[in-house]
């Protein structure tokens, strides 16, 4: 497959986080594009797995460094040479900072800024960041353009994917790159490390009578195809000619809870009705998780981009794929 067009810059790329879930689709895609002629796997495999890169671990075009993003010196001198770099290590459980208020500004702010400053360094010409929709805070029903502000997070993560906007922002200004931000909905599909469809799946196969499902199960938000986010990231990241720019990517359609409980039932070829569904109650899952995510996607559409997939179509892809993984015995998170 080829990259987008004016994707020059991504042709020897740098994937930060590249053994993880999204990251390992980066790299596929970038590998698969035979005018590509390097790309660099930056991973501390905290959450990345070696075998999400098997299928291009042949590859003659691959490199994988095993470092930590806190090791500056390291993180610089792999990105020597490379023009791009995608960037999406970070702490992925936003619930984990209910117990450990530090890890989103140790595990996702400062690395950020370990990034842009290796790009600096470096003389990266692009640096493509995955944000998310948590910049927003919690707006309700209210959908969320870019420009939407003010920007209120009410999680440790979400402030630290907006600090990290910031800090990436200002270095583009500054020191002469360019810089495009994403804010994803929830990403789900093959290779995933966390997420609800993740933990059904992963619990219905241990036992299809009882799934305990936090909240009210009426949480209600966007859920899009790891396909569709790295066409979206890719075809602005081709385009981008500005210092810094931030896109909403989402499919535009939102799933509740306790639709995904019974989308993961029937993936796994259970009765309706067979499994009892112990809710903890309240409105959200965790204190900082937004329980309405409504996000408007007409400035990623504006460039060409549409999603191939629904979000009930991109759970169920992503549940039936972690069903056969797990079943191989390789869900190991
Ligand atoms: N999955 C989603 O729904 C979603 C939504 C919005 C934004 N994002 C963001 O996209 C990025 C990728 O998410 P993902 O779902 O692929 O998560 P993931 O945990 O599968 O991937 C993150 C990768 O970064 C690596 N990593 C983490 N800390 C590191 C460190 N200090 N040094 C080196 N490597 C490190 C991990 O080993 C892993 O391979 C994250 O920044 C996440 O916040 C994800």
């Amino acid at each position: 497959m080829t990259l987008p067009a004016g994707g020059d810059r991504l042709r020897r790329t740098c994937v930060v986080g590249g053994a993880g879930f999204i990251g390992s689709h980066f790299v596929a895609r970038l590998l698969s594009d035979p005018e590509t002629e390097q790309v660099t796997v930056y991973d501390n495999f905290s959450s990345g797995r070696d075998w999400h890169l098997e299928p291009v671990a042949d590859d003659p075009r691959l490199s994988v460094v095993r470092a930590d993003v806190g090791d500056l010196a390291t993180l610089t001198e792999t990105f020597r040479g490379h023009a791009s770099a995608i960037h999406l290590a970070s702490n992925p459980d936003i619930a984990a900072a209910v117990a450990n208020p530090a890890i989103d500004f140790d595990q996702g702010t400062l690395l950020t800024h370990h990034v842009a400053e290796a790009a600096r360094m470096a003389e990266l010409e692009l640096v493509l960041y995955a944000s998310g929709s948590g910049v927003y805070g919690d707006l309700g029903e209210v959908e969320a353009a870019e420009d939407h502000g003010p920007m209120i997070p009410t999680s440790t993560y979400g402030a630290s994917k907006l600090a990290g906007e910031a800090i990436l922002a200002a270095y583009a200004a500054m020191f002469d790159f360019t810089v495009r931000a994403f804010r994803f909905g929830n990403v789900v599909g093959p290779h995933q490390t966390h997420g609800v469809g993740f933990d059904f799946v992963r619990r219905l196969l241990e036992d299809p009578t009882r799934l305990r499902i936090l909240g009210d199960g009426r949480q209600s938000k966007s859920y899009i195809y790891v396909d569709d986010v790295i066409d979206a990231v890719l075809t602005a990241g081709a385009l981008a000619d500005t210092p810094f720019d931030a896109f909403n990517v989402a499919t535009g359609d939102y799933v509740t809870v306790t639709e995904i409980a019974e989308l993961a039932m029937a993936v796994l070829g259970l009765e309706p009705g067979t499994t009892i569904f112990d809710y903890t109650g309240g409105d959200r899952g965790w204190k900082g998780d937004v329980p309405v995510v409504r996000i408007n996607t007409d400035k990623i559409r504006s460039l060409g981009w549409s999603n191939q997939r629904t979000g009930p179509q991109a759970l169920r892809d992503s549940m039936s794929s972690m069903a056969d993984d797990a079943r191989a015995g390789l869900l190991t998170t």
